[in-house]
Order: structure tokens, then C-alpha cells, then sequence
């Protein structure tokens, strides 16, 4: 190999292993990406970025499932990412369809300290709202 042909080689070298670094930081940069950090980035371009606490488990599925018609608008997205988002946003939210008020993270929340102090050892049962609460809310 003459010396040019030498210095081409080596910049074909060169820019294959620039390149190849290139590519190896973008993907490590979406790996490094939490769950949380896709659902941010899609899901907050338009609005708030609503708090997954506010919906149980199965609406955040739906909302993802029909992102392509979201509330009139097409919000959709790569799929990849998709899984992600619902990854973060169901999370720890309730699959199950509640047919007890009562038995709700929010009653429960909203019935902790306060609730138990009033309740004592009565007989009071907590479907009985109308036993520590006047009117409907
Ligand atoms: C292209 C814009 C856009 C993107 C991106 C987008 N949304 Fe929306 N979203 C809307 C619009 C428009 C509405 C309807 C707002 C209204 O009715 O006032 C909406 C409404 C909502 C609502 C209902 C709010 C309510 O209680 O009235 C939820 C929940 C929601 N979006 C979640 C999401 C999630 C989760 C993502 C990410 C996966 C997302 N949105 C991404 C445009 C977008
Ligand atoms: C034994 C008494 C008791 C019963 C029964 C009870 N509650 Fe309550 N509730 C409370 C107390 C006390 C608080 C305030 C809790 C606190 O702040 O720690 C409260 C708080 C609330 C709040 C929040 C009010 C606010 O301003 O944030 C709502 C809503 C509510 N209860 C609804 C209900 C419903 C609906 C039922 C029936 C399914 C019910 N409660 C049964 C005692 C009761």
C-alpha cells in the first residue's frame, strides 16, 4: 500500500469509528431514558403533564391505545415509546374496577387519621356517610 492509499484507509477507519460512536451515545441516550422521562416528553408537548394518580390504570391504557384520535386530536407516536409511557402511567394504579366507594385509595386517603378519630369504636359504618357528613358534596 502506497502512502495515499494508506491515508485513505486510515480516514475511512476514522470516520467508521466515529460514526460508530455516534451511534452507540443515541442509543445509550434512550436506554438511559426512564419510563418517566418518555412520558414527559410525549405526553406534555401539548399540555399539563397530567399526574398519572388522577386516572386508574385502565384509562391511561385506553388513552394510549387510541392515541391517533386523542380527545380530536392525533397524538400518537412510535410504539416503542408508546410502551414506555404506559409503563410509567399505569404503574401502581389500580386494575381493578371499583364497586366500593369505600374500599378506593381516595376514600382511604381522604378517611386516614381524622376518619379513624371520629369513628373511635363506635358501630359507625363507613358507607354510612350521612352519619358524619351532612349533605351530599
Ligand atoms: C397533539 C397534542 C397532544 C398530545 C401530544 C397529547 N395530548 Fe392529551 N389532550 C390533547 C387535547 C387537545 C386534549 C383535550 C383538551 C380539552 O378537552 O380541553 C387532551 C386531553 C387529555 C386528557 C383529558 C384531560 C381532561 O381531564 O379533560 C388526558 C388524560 C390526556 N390528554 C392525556 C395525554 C397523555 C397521557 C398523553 C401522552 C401519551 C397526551 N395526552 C398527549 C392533546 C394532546
Ligand atoms: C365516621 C365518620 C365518617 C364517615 C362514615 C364518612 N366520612 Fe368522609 N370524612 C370524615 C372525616 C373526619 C373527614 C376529614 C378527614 C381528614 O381531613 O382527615 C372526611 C372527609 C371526607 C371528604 C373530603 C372532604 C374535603 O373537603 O376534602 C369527602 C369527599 C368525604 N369524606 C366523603 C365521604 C363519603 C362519600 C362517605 C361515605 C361513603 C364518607 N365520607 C364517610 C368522616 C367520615
Amino acid at each position: 500500500m502506497n502512502t495515499k492509499a494508506r491515508f485513505w484507509v486510515a480516514v475511512l477507519v476514522l470516520g467508521t469509528v466515529i460514526l460508530g460512536f455516534g451511534q452507540v451515545s443515541m442509543a445509550t441516550q434512550t436506554n438511559a431514558m426512564s419510563d418517566r422521562d418518555i412520558a414527559v416528553e410525549e405526553c406534555s408537548s401539548c399540555h399539563f403533564f397530567y399526574p398519572r394518580e388522577m386516572l386508574p390504570a385502565f384509562s391511561w391504557k385506553k388513552i394510549i391505545d387510541n392515541l391517533d384520535n386523542h380527545f380530536g386530536e392525533d397524538a400518537s407516536f412510535d410504539k416503542n415509546s408508546q410502551a414506555h409511557t404506559l409503563t410509567y402511567l399505569a404503574a401502581g394504579r389500580s386494575t381493578e374496577i371499583p364497586l366500593k366507594i369505600t374500599s378506593t385509595g381516595w376514600f382511604k386517603q381522604r378517611h386516614g387519621a381524622g376518619f379513624k378519630a371520629m369513628a373511635g369504636n363506635s358501630n359507625i359504618k363507613l358507607s354510612n356517610c350521612g352519619e358524619c357528613h351532612r349533605s351530599s358534596f
